[in-house]
């Protein structure tokens, strides 16, 4: 058995402020965050679950240690402080890439023009978020913390085999869960099935299924998968 003490689970959407009333968000319900941590809650392991703004029945995880965030940098931090030697990472989280420039004190009214045919609009000014498994992974390695295996997913509507294969090398990642997703696909209740990949290609497809036996098949998966694995803080990631 791989020497794996601890688990770590990111769940669900983060939020981005524009003003006090409104946000920028997707449409992760976080469903399989949670039945991943529940899988694993359920195998004895000790599970921090680290989630976004979830539907509420994903937010609380018995058994686990359940923490709360909103934004990528609140979840990133999180995550990071969470991670010590020996830690299996399960980023489910769906990060939002962009936040606004600056969060308005006030919620933003419409400018009312002098002509009412005029369409006025409002421009919103994003910077982008920093990606969490990337920083993880240098974090791991400048701080020479040991045996770390980061698993990501990679949500596609399209190429899934290339953008999974290059979103592992690029986020310096152990394996990659690939699925396709659309609007009638992939997210809430819904049946689909994931790709794994490690370095070599594609390990595994597990489903179709539901989202609650994808998810016990992923762990099933993981905990064979991660015995043979141990890593220390020199794995090289791309810069
Ligand atoms: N992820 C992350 N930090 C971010 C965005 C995503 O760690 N800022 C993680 C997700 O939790 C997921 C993996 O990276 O495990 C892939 O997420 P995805 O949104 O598909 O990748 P992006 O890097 O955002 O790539 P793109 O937007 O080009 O598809």
């Amino acid at each position: 058995m791989n020497r794996i003490q601890r688990i770590v689970v990111t769940s669900g959407p983060t939020r981005e402020w524009i003003d006090p009333v409104r946000y920028i968000s997707n449409a992760s319900s976080g469903k399989m965050g949670y039945s991943i941590a529940k899988e694993f809650v359920m195998q004895g392991r000790e599970v921090i679950y680290i989630h976004g703004g979830t539907d509420h029945q994903y937010s609380n995880l018995t058994g686990a240690k359940n923490i709360k965030i909103e934004t990528t940098i609140q979840l990133r931090d999180m995550v990071i402080e969470s991670i010590t030697n020996d830690t299996l990472l399960v980023m489910a989280a769906a990060p939002a890439d962009f936040r606004p420039i600056m969060i308005a004190e006030h919620k933003i009214k419409k400018e009312k023009s002098e002509n009412s045919m005029e369409k006025k609009g409002l421009l919103l000014e994003l910077e982008e978020n920093p990606d969490i498994l990337k920083q993880v992974s240098s974090f791991v390695q400048e701080n020479n913390i040991s045996n770390v295996i980061r698993v990501g997913f990679a949500a596609e509507t399209e190429k899934l085999d290339a953008f999974a294969k290059e979103k592992l090398n690029r986020k310096g990642l152990q394996f990659i869960v690939g699925n396709y997703v659309g609007r009638s696909t992939g997210f809430g209740e819904v049946t689909s099935s994931l790709n794994v990949y490690n370095a070599q290609g594609l390990m595994k497809v597990i489903g179709p299924g539901s989202k609650d036996l994808l998810a016990q098949d992923l762990v099933k998966f993981l905990e064979l998968n991660i015995s043979g694995l141990t890593l220390e803080p020199q794995n090289k990631i791309p810069n």
